[in-house]
């Protein structure tokens, strides 16, 4: 981990898994079947499997293979939230939630990057790795516990309806129509 890491893990509170638990069930509860909360918590844990998958392969080619398969949803994913539900988030007084979001995706994708550059069997990689998984991790608890939850529940069934439509378009740009 590079001193830049250290510090950002230092001031990135991490959340339990028993609270993480509980933003899901709270982001489950809301969702509706077939609509952008409910496509947005299975590619949250299609994510977080992805990562477990990249931690499990013991050779170059087939870590990187899995690592490219990472990058690829987190971008799908990442560009639909952006395109469809942050600004909803922001049209919906939640200008700050939605600000921080693309910022943390912004990170991510740099952190992505750069990941990339990193000899794949060093322990440096598998700390890059978990530094991004538990800044994923914390985004995700902070969408599927608040910000997300608070839109569903104020926004218009309009609103909801194209942030779906437009959710589902995005996605399919890259991932084309797989859930
Ligand atoms: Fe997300």
């Amino acid at each position: 981990m590079s001193i830049i890491d250290k510090a950002i893990a230092a001031i990135t509170p991490l959340e339990s898994d028993e609270a993480r638990a509980k933003a899901r069930a709270k982001a489950e509860k809301v969702a509706q079947p077939g609509d952008w909360l409910s496509q947005i918590l299975t590619h949250h844990q299609k994510i977080e499997a992805q990562f477990a998958a990249v931690k499990a392969t013991n050779d170059p080619a087939s870590r990187r293979a899995e690592q490219q398969r990472l990058g690829l949803l987190l971008t799908a994913h990442s560009l639909a939230e952006e395109a469809a539900v942050y600004p909803a988030l922001a049209a919906d007084n939640q200008v700050g939630h939605a600000e921080l979001a693309y910022q943390e995706q912004s990170a991510a994708k740099m952190e992505m990057g750069l990941l990339e550059r990193v000899d794949p069997m060093s322990q440096d990689y598998i700390d890059k790795l978990e530094h991004i998984e538990g800044a994923v991790a914390h985004h995700i608890y902070s969408e599927e516990g608040t910000w997300f939850t608070k839109l569903a529940e104020s926004a218009s069934p309009e609103d909801l309806a194209l942030v779906t439509a437009r959710y589902s378009e995005e996605f399919a740009r890259y991932m084309g129509n797989h859930p």
